[in-house]
């Protein structure tokens, strides 16, 4: 079975638009791969959040992936601290990972716009720690979003140059598997243009409450309606209709389209409905959620597990590197 690796932001309050493109894509992974689904904590400490701000995200965000489905007996779910093989593999790995080609990636370049008084290394070598994240399961394939490409292109890069420098085939070359584009609907934002995002503060959120569903929903931009018969449904409009046909049943669908190409439509009664169809979808979700989270020790028997699984898996990777660079026990 080939090995799936990754890395899961420890940000928390999943959205819509995370539940249609990663977190779906894992759920149907978990049953062809041996998957490994982490937290990345380690990552978000290039930010400087606080304690309490890093413990409960990492907490609220193991919850909200088991809650949509990822199963822990499946795929190895654990949090990227628990597994110090990792930060190992991350320091043999910096060895080989030259300041010139670190200082040009992209995502660097963005976070040291964004945060000028706080360039630390961490950040320079953060696609070094994601390599070692992925290599250290010989991973096959990752899955991630499109704005990881190029972190995952130097992951190839660091994997083949071991793979060079100690003449073995130590590591496979890990292939992205990007879940955007292809058959994946993108889930717009209810702002009227672009997709689903947390920072746009367009996003329903998994853990929303039906009231506050219901206020985003009834808030989202619209038009002053149809003046001609079948008309093309501007950006704005089709978003709406994009969630539709995500959360709602084909007739309610078609229902509002029809009403739409007669003209008829109140915007205000299709909100209202998407409100309903969404709260419908997510009650449950967030339902499991809230049960989670009230259970601690189900979720510490969780991570313990994952830790276990990962940590047997990352010590033999570990084994096999130190033993190529020379770094052998004299007892
Ligand atoms: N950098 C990824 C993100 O921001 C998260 C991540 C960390 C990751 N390590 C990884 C993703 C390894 C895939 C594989 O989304």
């Amino acid at each position: 079975m080939p090995t799936v690796v990754s890395g899961i932001r420890s940000t928390g309050n999943l959205h819509l638009g995370n539940y249609f493109g990663a977190v779906k894509n894992f759920i149907e992974m978990q049953h062809h791969h041996d998957a490994y689904f982490f937290i990345a904590d380690l990552h978000s400490l290039t930010t400087h959040p606080t304690p309490e701000h890093l413990y409960g995200n990492v907490r609220q965000v193991l919850a909200e992936y088991l809650a949509c489905g990822i199963d822990p007996e499946k795929a190895t779910v654990f949090i990227q601290s628990d597994v110090p093989e990792i930060a190992e593999l991350y320091l043999l790995m910096n060895m080989n990972a030259y300041l010139g080609e670190l200082e040009r990636t992209t995502s660097f370049k963005d976070k040291a716009r964004q945060q000028p008084d706080n360039v630390n290394a961490g950040l320079l070598t953060y696609p070094v720690l994601m390599a070692a994240d992925i290599i250290i399961h010989k991973a096959h394939l990752v899955p991630v979003g499109k704005d990881q490409e190029q972190n995952l292109e130097m992951a190839r890069t660091f994997a083949r140059r071991f793979n060079r420098i100690y003449n073995v085939e130590l590591f496979p070359i890990p292939r992205p598997y990007i879940f955007e584009g292809q058959d994946m609907v993108k889930i717009p934002g209810l702002d009227g243009t672009g997709k689903m995002g947390k920072s746009e503060g367009n996003a329903v959120s998994l853990a929303d409450s039906p009231q506050e569903i219901r206020k985003k929903v009834m808030k989202a931009v619209t038009d002053s309606g149809p003046t001609v018969p079948n008309q093309q449904k501007p950006e704005v409009i089709q978003n709406l209709f994009t969630l539709l046909e995500v959360v709602s049943t084909p007739d309610v669908v078609s229902h509002f389209d029809l009403q739409y190409n007669n003209c008829t439509i109140r915007y205000g009664d299709l909100k209202k409905q998407l409100a309903e169809d969404i709260t419908n979808f997510t009650t449950p979700i967030r339902e499991r959620i809230e049960m989670l989270l009230a259970d601690d020790k189900y979720l510490s028997s969780v991570a313990k597990l994952g830790a276990d699984k990962a940590r047997a898996s990352a010590s033999r990777t570990l084994q096999e590197v130190r033993a190529v660079i020379g770094l052998k026990k004299f007892y």
